[in-house]
């Protein structure tokens, strides 16, 4: 799976962060992800937790019930466009500026937090 962090999801900005948890399995990482952004946002920063695990459970680090959690809409990939840089890389872009899709998919969870799905697999494919 692409990055969020690779694709322009989040420009840089003056006085932002940008953290990717990432690592072996059962190692933590939606714990470390979830209370570090918990923690951020008590600090008066403005959080997106962008949950990029096929099977996502951020959202109940973050506070959500499992029900409002199982209900949230991911983020769908018509938000992304595909290009060729002049090194003949292929390289995702937002085709919406980020703060649209953070509007319309974004599900406002605890301290001041805001939680983004995108890495559910919508459906089964070929083997
Ligand atoms: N510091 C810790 N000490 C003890 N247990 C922990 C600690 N951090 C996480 N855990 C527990 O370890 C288990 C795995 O944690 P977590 O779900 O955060 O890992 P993960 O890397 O996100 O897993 P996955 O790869 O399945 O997504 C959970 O039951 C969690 O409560
Ligand atoms: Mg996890």
């Amino acid at each position: 799976m692409c990055s969020p962090w690779a694709t322009g999801w989040l420009t840089p900005r003056e006085g932002s962060m940008k953290i990717a948890v990432a690592g072996k399995g059962g190692s933590g990482k939606t714990t470390v992800a979830g209370t570090l952004a918990r923690l951020l946002g008590r600090r008066g920063h403005t959080v997106v937790a962008i949950d990029a695990d096929t099977n996502p459970n951020l959202a109940v680090t973050l506070g959500l019930s499992r029900d409002v959690a199982a209900s949230v809409q991911p983020v769908p990939r018509e938000v992304m466009r595909e290009q060729v840089d002049a090194a003949g890389q292929t390289v995702r872009t937002l085709a919406v500026p980020h703060e649209t899709v953070i509007a319309r998919y974004g599900v406002p969870a605890a301290d001041n937090t805001t939680l983004l799905l995108m890495g559910r697999v919508a459906h089964g494919g070929a083997g």
